[in-house]
């Protein structure tokens, strides 16, 4: 298939190296926006390792998707400083909205939601984050947010 093709492709140019499976791991979420099933075990099957190894290591560094994102993605910073400004309801209020938990994306395939360990903004916590722009005080204008996220 061509996932499979792909996904070896990608893991080929990456067999020089000492550990290979990290870099292939991101090179074939560039390539496909996630890491399917089947990539998964074309991968164990390459570089000789079970699915249960390869599938630690996807779930050791929380980067990778196993489904396809949404369109966008609304990562919630759940560090410190915004937990003491009240980031727990935040998130709440956002996955009831959203009708989703972390790491899921909404049915319509709009957003993702993702937690997030300080995005730097702690003196406007909470805060968050909307594919690459940075929102203070989400408090305030979470439903705004929400519906620019599913916009
Ligand atoms: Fe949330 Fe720093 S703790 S931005």
């Amino acid at each position: 298939s061509a996932i499979r093709a792909r996904t070896l492709e990608i893991a080929t140019a990456h067999d020089g190296l000492e550990a290979p499976l990290l870099p292939t791991l991101h090179g074939v979420q560039n390539a496909l926006g996630h890491i399917p099933e089947e990539a998964l075990l074309t991968l164990a099957e390459h570089f000789n390792l079970s699915r249960a190894e390869v599938h630690g290591v996807m779930s050791f560094y929380h980067d990778f998707k196993t489904k396809p994102g949404g369109r966008k993605v609304l990562k919630i910073c759940r560090a410190e400083a915004c937990q003491a400004m009240g980031a727990d309801a935040v998130a709440a209020a956002a996955k009831d909205k959203l009708g989703v938990d972390w790491h899921e994306t909404t049915p319509n395939g709009a957003v993702t939601l993702e937690p997030v360990y300080c995005l730097g903004l702690c003196a406007c916590a909470p805060a968050a984050m909307l594919d690459d722009k940075v929102h203070g005080r989400v408090n305030e204008q979470l439903d705004t947010l929400l519906a620019e996220a599913q916009s």
